[in-house]
């Protein structure tokens, strides 16, 4: 049994190069993907369907030959098993059923115990794509972070605002803190899931991170992560976490990689953040993943490779790196850049030596 280069990587190992993953690697830019969506209205539906979903999680892995499949599915299958309605319409993004009041908590409790069941064609789909690929590609399973669900169970597009989940936050706390309480509990589980049916490594999208004001991250944002990280740990210590705190600042990367021990093992950096920074200052601690602007993917393939060339040289020549982007990839996105992504990093030498 190969160990998945990306698990050597997370682990800190020594390797000769870095792995290469992006996040949304599976999605509208390909027309492989395209013509397997066209055979389904409701977006949750095909999340939960296992052949399907199958088969675009490997789609760009046999493409582009890329070193992980992380498992098609969304985020949003968690408020789905909670019980809530959740709807993606064309043109304007997923909507979940609003949550208002503590009234709904009790029913979201019981349900809390049925995600083993409703998500288990999810794990179905990590069996089948463990079983698909070779041992060296990992699989990747993912939750969403509690903080993101709950900006999306209360406010219906995170990108123009959260003011109901901050009127929650300060009108409300019990509230909010048990739905936040309720979530973790829900995304550990649902990991745990994941990793029982053979996913290699997790990451939990806490994409909405960006929108959260300091005087909650502690309690809305770092405790859920760190507190899913540890109970993960605690059960599968051999399985890499990955958190995805997109827009932390450099002074909330910092606290918790203090924390990171027993806890979680890789950071991935949202675009805004400085690289070579985190080099410096986080990545002794733990491994850093990121953060190509998804823009580039867009455009000509040379700005992009000259920034990839440079994140390698930055981040690359220590052990702890794993090549990604600072967010998803979009549906304008050229498939030959994503091509060119995967031959930069294979044809990368380490300027120190052999090994990083
Ligand atoms: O990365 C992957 O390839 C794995 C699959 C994956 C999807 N969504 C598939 C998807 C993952 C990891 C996600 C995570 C996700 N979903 C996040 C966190 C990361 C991020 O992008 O911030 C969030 C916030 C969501 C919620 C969500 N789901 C949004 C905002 C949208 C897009 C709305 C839009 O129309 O652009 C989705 C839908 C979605 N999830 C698509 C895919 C491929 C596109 C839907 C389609 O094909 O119609």
């Amino acid at each position: 049994m190969t160990t998945p280069l990306l698990v050597q990587a997370l682990q800190r190992q020594p390797v000769n190069r870095p792995p290469v993953w992006l996040m949304r690697q599976a999605g509208r830019y390909l027309p492989e993907y395209q013509a397997i969506r066209a055979h389904f209205t409701d977006f949750i539906e095909f999340c939960l369907t296992p052949d399907a979903a199958t088969e675009v999680t490997i789609q760009p892995v046999a493409r582009f030959d890329l070193d992980a499949a992380i498992i098609f599915a969304d985020i949003l299958t968690i408020p789905h098993a909670l019980g809530l309605e959740v709807a993606f319409t064309k043109g304007h993004g997923p909507r979940v059923e609003t949550f208002h009041s503590a009234s709904q908590l009790a029913d979201m409790q019981l349900h809390l115990a049925a995600i083993p069941t409703v998500l288990d064609p999810v794990s179905q789909t990590v069996r089948q794509v463990r079983a698909a690929l070779p041992d060296d590609k990992a699989v990747i399973g993912f939750s969403g972070g509690p903080f993101t669900l709950a900006c999306y169970m209360m406010d219906k597009k995170p990108s123009e605002g959260i003011p109901n989940t901050l009127k929650m936050a300060e009108e409300d706390p019990q509230t909010f803190k048990a739905l936040l309480n309720l979530l973790t509990e829900a995304c550990t589980t649902y990991l745990r899931q994941q990793i029982n049916a053979g996913a290699n490594a997790v990451q939990v999208f806490e994409s909405w991170a960006l929108a959260c004001p300091s005087y909650l991250w502690e309690i809305a944002v770092e405790g859920p992560l760190l507190t899913i990280g540890r109970n993960v740990h605690a059960t599968h210590p051999a399985t890499p976490v990955i958190l995805f705190p997109r827009g932390a600042n450099q002074n909330q990367l910092k606290a918790l990689t203090e924390k990171s021990a027993n806890t979680f093992n890789g950071l991935s950096l949202g675009t805004d953040a400085n690289l070579a920074w985190a080099v410096q200052h986080l990545q002794p601690q733990v491994a850093i993943q990121g953060n190509l602007d998804p823009l580039l993917t867009e455009g000509p393939g040379i700005p992009l490779q000259q920034a990839l060339t440079t994140m390698l040289n930055t981040a690359a020549i220590h052990p702890g790196y794993v090549v990604n982007l600072g967010h998803g990839l979009t549906p304008q996105t050229r498939p030959e850049n994503v091509q060119r992504i995967v031959e930069t990093v294979k044809a990368w030498q380490n300027p120190q030596g052999s090994v990083a």
